[in-house]
């Protein structure tokens, strides 16, 4: 499973490629506003600096929201740098979209995916990968997990090779579930990632071996 972070704080990002997991970045426009960074200028400049830290696979969302202006904005984006992934919203321009773009070789990811049938429709229009937001339909009561599973059996039933972006992670143990359903990607933020680190059990473990050692050594 690849492991991507969820931010455009550039700290977070190089902290996450230092750890030695990090396959790859996302982005959003909230996310890029969390940062400060405004204007057409500082975005391409921040997008330009995410790439120099990772090895590939930042995915960079467009503004627009018709056909034309998706297709002009998803095209810049990708001259960025060959590691930009363009990350396209499942509207219906979007599908069009993407499916333009993965004509001319460009990798898209299809954000904003809450249903089934919109993970097939991105599929079917050549989408790299689909982003399902479970985190935020866990928020609204509905099972957030289930929908992973339902587009895991969709795609392996037509062997698409979209690939399964599990979104909006909340925490640990949203990783581990996805892992055990079979996504692809999941892409979280720094903190539910370095949380797989944790067991108090390794903790006291650790502990005491450092501690038989100092004794038996005579510190
Ligand atoms: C996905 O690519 C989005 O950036 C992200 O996962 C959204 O997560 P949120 O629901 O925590 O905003």
């Amino acid at each position: 499973m690849k492991f991507f972070i969820d931010t455009a704080n550039l700290d977070q990002i190089k902290e996450a490629q230092d750890l030695g997991v990090l396959d790859g970045v996302t982005t959003n426009p909230s996310l890029m506003a969390k940062e400060g960074i405004t204007g057409d200028a500082n975005v391409i400049a921040h997008y330009k600096a995410i790439c120099a830290i990772v090895d590939d696979n930042v995915s960079a969302e467009v503004i627009s929201t018709t056909y034309e202006e998706i297709i002009k904005e998803g095209e810049a984006l990708a001259k960025l740098d060959p590691k930009i992934v363009v990350k396209v919203p499942m509207i219906k321009d979007g599908v069009k979209a993407i499916k333009y773009l993965t004509s001319k070789g460009i990798r898209t990811n299809c954000t904003l995916i809450f249903s089934p049938g919109q993970a097939l429709l991105a599929a079917k229009a050549g989408a790299s990968y689909v982003s399902p937001f479970l985190g935020r339909l866990d928020d609204i009561s509905t099972d957030g997990l289930q929908l992973i599973e339902d587009i895991r059996l969709i795609f392996d039933n037509y062997g698409y090779a979209t690939e399964i972006l599990a979104a909006s992670i909340r925490g640990p143990l949203h990783i581990v579930n996805c892992a055990k359903l079979g996504a692809d990607v999941i892409t979280a933020p720094l903190a539910a990632i370095t949380a797989l680190l944790k067991h108090p059990l390794t903790d006291s473990g650790l502990a005491t071996f450092l501690a038989d050692h100092a004794k038996a050594s005579g510190k």
